[in-house]
């Protein structure tokens, strides 16, 4: 079992990783418990494959769960407010922890309803995906979309305790796998070349299923996810803002795809992290061979690393707009993470909306 703490003072939690813990998530939570019941949020999917298991781990206890339809359309306004509802109807008590079960979506929706519901109630993140593994359910970020875009209403709320089981990575479909896959990757190229090196060396078994390919990929993303969140946890300083290498681009192509099935958005942070690279290239930042190297790499495990295959290509002026759109941009121009060599992420602030266009068109 490894544990990582998320050193936030009196908002500070431990991460739990170790295959099977499921099994024992009653003897984990207990020391959270304030009634004799869990409320476990989850999706439909997530809760026919895996509900099982987590009820018998969860031992003597009284689950009520609360199983939401699967996909991105539920982080929303409806869902949310009926969520809430069904928490009230429950006789939630303040200080109940609430269970979120589930991948991103899951983890972003309950732990807003958390955040809001009685004025704050603690929650607890059991993620189910490889991308909530190693990303989502760590550092507090929740929220639901809105039409003005992708996570535009939330709170950073820091869930009480993260409970990591990859042996829910089974029941994944291999696509959504190799999707969170491009996050493992992204801490490789945020901050640790040797850790990038490492995902080359042992990306396939990792996808393949090697336990100990797992293991170590999800404990060193979610160490380096909780030292930064540690140094910026509501991304003042800068330095969070690094984790969203590929993101804007991700961003852009998701709205420009409709946030469907056409593009996951791990696949559209694989693209993401490409162009960031080029653009970081053709800005003198790096050598071209860092950016074939992450190319190379991310087409190796079957990720999409073009434009042409999210079927965006001369999308450059579509996609320059949706840059304007993000929390992150100011002053009518595009904050983007660019990387001056792999393991050497930087913020830049200073690319026109033209100049990024013009880019896009060629990439
Ligand atoms: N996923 C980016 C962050 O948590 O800051």
């Amino acid at each position: 079992m490894a544990t990582v703490r998320v050193a936030l003072a009196e908002r500070g939690y431990d991460v739990v990783i170790e295959a099977g813990l499921l099994g024992r998530a009653g003897a984990l939570l207990t020391p959270l418990a304030r009634t004799g019941r869990q409320i476990v949020v989850s999706d439909e999917n997530v809760w026919a494959a895996l509900g099982e298991r987590l009820v018998a781990g969860l031992g003597a206890t009284w689950v009520e769960p609360i199983v939401l339809p699967p996909g991105e359309a539920s982080k929303s306004w409806p869902v949310l407010t009926g969520l809430v509802d069904r928490l009230l109807g429950l006789g939630l008590e303040r200080g109940e922890p609430i269970l979120a079960f589930g991948g991103g979506v899951i983890g972003d929706l309950a732990g807003f309803a958390a955040a809001i519901v009685k004025r704050g109630c603690p929650f607890v993140q059991i993620p189910t995906t490889l991308l909530a593994q190693v990303d989502s359910s760590v550092g507090g970020k929740t929220g639901i979309n809105a039409a003005a875009g992708k996570n535009m209403v939330g709170a950073f709320h820091q869930p009480a305790l993260v409970l990591i089981d990859p042996d829910c990575l089974g029941a994944l479909p291999p696509r959504e796998l190799r999707a969170g896959y491009a996050e493992v990757v992204k801490y490789g190229l945020i901050g640790d070349a040797d850790f990038f090196a490492w995902c080359e060396a042992n990306g396939a078994a990792l996808l393949a299923g090697d336990p100990a390919a797992r293991a170590h990929a999800i404990e060193t993303s979610v160490a380096a996810k909780a030292t930064i969140v540690a140094e910026d946890e509501r991304e003042t300083t800068g330095r969070r803002a690094l984790l969203n290498l590929g993101h804007s681009f991700a961003h852009a192509l998701e709205a420009e795809t409709g946030f469907s099935h056409h593009l996951l958005h791990g696949e559209a942070v694989a693209i993401g992290m490409v162009l960031a690279l080029r653009l970081s290239a053709e800005r003198g930042l790096c050598g071209a061979g860092d950016a074939d190297r992450v190319a190379v790499h991310l087409k190796s495990v079957g990720l999409p690393t073009s434009l042409a295959e999210a079927g965006l290509d001369g999308a450059g002026a579509a996609l320059a707009a949706h840059l304007l759109h993000d929390k992150k941009a100011k002053a009518g121009r595009p904050m983007l993470i660019l990387a001056d060599g792999i393991g050497r992420a930087l913020a830049v602030a200073d690319i026109s909306p033209a100049e990024v266009a013009e880019f896009l068109d060629r990439a």
